[in-house]
């Protein structure tokens, strides 16, 4: 859950506000990191249009927040206009924090918040030799479908429950309520 303090931070929502903290994350990963989240490598500017348009993709987007800064990133984004029975799913672990299942935490994230918009099939592109994303999707008995060298992980999440609904609403709410509190103790620190 979001009130859970990972690893020294927290688990959340991102809020529209917070589009150039995902978009310095998504700067912060090297070389490596950013052919294996985007397919291919990409610049810098490249990296600065796609985070800005956040808020544009009609999606969800979690962090890992640490000290005010976004550390890692789980997004859920639709495939149309409107949620559908697809969506596309991407994990983004600053190196530093690699391999402390962060990954697989925000895995388990973006499938409840599929399966409670009703999705059942979730798209995750990776390429052939990303070993530990298809090790997180194995843990979450994804299908490897292999196709012209990327490997498309399909993961079909189970039916919405009251469960699943209310944990997601209660992790927003307390998110909240962490977010703040983060603010105020970096606000006073500073003064
Ligand atoms: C892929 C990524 C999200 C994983 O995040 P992470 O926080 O390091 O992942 P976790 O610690 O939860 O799990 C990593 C798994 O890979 C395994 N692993 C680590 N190094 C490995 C390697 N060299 N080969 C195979 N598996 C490896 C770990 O053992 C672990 O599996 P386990 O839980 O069964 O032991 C992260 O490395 C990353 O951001 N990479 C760059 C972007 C990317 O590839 N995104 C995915 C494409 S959408």
């Amino acid at each position: 859950m979001s009130d859970d303090r990972f690893w020294g931070g927290t688990i959340r929502k991102l809020w529209p506000t917070e589009v150039e903290k995902f978009r310095d994350h998504l700067l912060r990963l090297d070389k490596s990191s950013r052919r294996m989240r985007f397919a291919h490598g990409v610049s810098d500017s490249f990296i600065g249009d796609y985070a800005l348009r956040m808020n544009d993709m009609g999606g969800i987007v979690y962090g890992y927040i640490v000290d005010g800064e976004v550390r890692a990133a789980a997004e859920l984004r639709k495939l149309g206009d409107a949620w559908g029975t697809q969506a596309e799913a991407a994990i983004s672990v600053e190196p530093t924090f690699q391999n402390k299942g962060l990954g697989s935490e925000l895995m388990g994230r973006v499938i409840r918040a599929a399966r409670n918009r009703g999705v059942h099939q979730l798209v995750l592109s990776c390429l052939s030799e990303n070993s530990k994303m298809q090790a997180i999707a194995r843990h979450f008995e994804a299908d490897l479908r292999f196709e012209y060298g990327e490997v498309i992980g399909e993961i079909i999440p189970e039916q919405p429950n009251y469960f699943s609904i209310w944990a997601e609403a209660m992790e927003d709410r307390v998110g909240y309520v962490l977010a703040v509190l983060d603010l105020q103790a970096r606000t006073l620190a500073a003064a």
